[in-house]
């Protein structure tokens, strides 16, 4: 293999994110969220080990498939208790000067005018480092917060996700020209009332007339992320992702999944790398194999398996409690997470409940720097993914041990950076401008005028 990899932390503003139960490990720190101090000790930490990103789950809504009640998940710490994963950009943007932030945003609950409003907020904030992973939600329990007796059926939330996605990028793309802020002290104009342009919109779900509250940030729109695999997920991730974030332990699912985004991508009028993918993954190491493998087992025992089955439950929407542990899980028709459900089939019950505890659904790599990073190239080389999203295990000592261990081993064989590329996230992540160029959706929405990076970009 030779290509340089794509790193993420995968992470969650919450106390247990995947691997459920190893907040009790008495080196975990995962119950310090809530404070500063802890986030911008990571993102440090990630700088160091020169991360490209860290990606932000956010879960809107409980955990109460499993037995019919959000108990086992509040006890366990579940991804729950759970803070807004925004709030905690500018925290590490303010410690950081390279790494990205792909933050998860929930469609069915948000707006597109003042969620437009927030990301671009935060792009300048961060000057131009962030992400927005799309997600369309599955938790019932979400739905009921918002008032809803049922959260809208699986295909329909990515037919009402196409349309936020051309309304927030008409608010990001074609409200306001570049240059319309002048800035003119002496004439007293700030900015340019002839280049700040209405957004009218009138669909099937949304409708809005409106001025885009913000001035044009460094990306203008985020980049985008997308998580969902199913048939239609894959058609939204074609048409609209740059970085897809894929989970499933099969190599050869990845592959044809990475095969087949690409070639769906390319149908779209993009080119096949105008989408990178990131698998999943979770590393635990060591000095030496045997060292790994004792701290593995070491994570095991703290590890809750009831909450990891509501984790399961939620994902799928199947109560597992009401499963025999020693039942596979059958190929199950989900209205949650059709691309989890279907990689979840080749173990029983009770065999998931014990490996979600360390790693969660990731495939766990449990080695030596050396053991670790071979696997690593054999992943990239069997299924053609451009870099993973790492899961914690005990926090923060899974990061550092794999910024001190991992990174220099990958740096040693040429297939990590050695330096951070300047620029924005897109500049960083694909080398070319800080803005989303045609044949991109986003890209019909830009302005005519006044617009330098467009015009490169043919
Ligand atoms: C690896 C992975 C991570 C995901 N992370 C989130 C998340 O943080 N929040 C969320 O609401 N949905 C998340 N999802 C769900 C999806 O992004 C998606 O919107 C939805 O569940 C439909 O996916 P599907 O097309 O695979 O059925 C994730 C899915 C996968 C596969």
């Amino acid at each position: 293999m030779t290509k340089q990899i794509l790193l993420n932390a995968f992470d969650m503003n919450t106390p247990s994110h995947q691997s459920n139960g190893l907040w009790r490990h008495p080196r975990d720190q995962r119950h310090r969220y809530t404070s500063m101090a802890y986030w911008q000790d990571l993102a440090r930490t990630l700088e160091r080990g020169l991360f490209d990103g860290i990606f932000l789950a956010d879960v809107t809504g409980i955990y109460d498939v499993y037995g019919n009640s959000p108990d086992t998940a509040l006890s366990n710490a579940t991804q729950v208790p759970t803070n807004d994963p925004f709030a905690i950009v500018p925290v590490m943007a303010a410690v950081t000067e390279h790494l990205g932030f792909g933050v998860t945003g929930s469609i069915p609950y948000l707006h597109p005018y003042s969620f437009a409003r927030l990301v671009t907020s935060l792009d300048h904030l961060t000057n131009g480092r962030i992400g927005w992973n799309v997600v369309t939600g599955y938790l019932n329990s979400a739905a009921k917060g918002v008032g809803q007796v049922q959260q809208t059926a699986h295909d329909a939330r990515y037919d009402i996700a196409d349309e936020f996605m051309e309304v927030v990028y008409k608010l990001w793309e074609g409200s306001w020209e570049d240059g319309a802020v002048v800035l003119d002290k002496a004439a007293g104009i700030y900015t340019d009332p002839a280049r700040v342009h209405r957004v009218s919109h009138d669909g099937t779900y949304y409708a809005l007339d409106a001025v885009h509250l913000c001035e044009p940030s460094p990306q203008r729109s985020p980049v985008i992320y997308q998580a969902g695999t199913s048939p239609k997920g894959q058609a939204f991730a074609a048409a609209h992702a740059e970085c897809v974030f894929v989970a499933n332990h099969n190599r050869g699912v990845v592959a044809e999944y990475v095969r087949s985004l690409r070639a769906q991508a390319v149908a779209c009028g993009r080119a096949a790398d105008d989408v990178k993918v990131l698998a999943l993954l979770s590393v635990v190491t060591g000095e030496s194999d045997a060292a790994a493998r004792a701290k593995f087992e070491d994570y095991q025992s703290y590890g809750l398996r009831q909450g990891a089955l509501a984790l399961i439950s939620g994902w799928t929407g199947v109560d597992m409690a009401k499963l025999d542990p020693d039942a596979t899980i059958a190929e199950m028709d989900s209205d949650g997470i059709r691309s989890i459900a279907s990689s979840l089939c080749a173990r029983t019950v009770g065999e998931w409940a014990d490996y979600l505890v360390v790693g969660g659904a990731a495939p766990t790599l449990v080695g030596s720097p050396v053991t670790v990073v071979d696997q690593i190239e054999q992943w990239v080389d069997d299924t053609g993914v451009d870099g993973f999203n790492l899961a914690y295990t005990v926090m923060p000592e899974c990061m550092e041990e794999f910024v001190d261990l991992v990174v220099p081993e990958m740096q040693r064989r040429g297939i990590y950076k050695t330096r951070y590329a300047p620029g924005t996230m897109r500049e960083k992540i694909f080398g070319q401008g800080p803005r989303l160029r045609a044949p991109h959706p986003a890209a019909r929405w830009r302005l005519p005028t006044g617009d330098a990076d467009q015009a490169s970009a043919g």
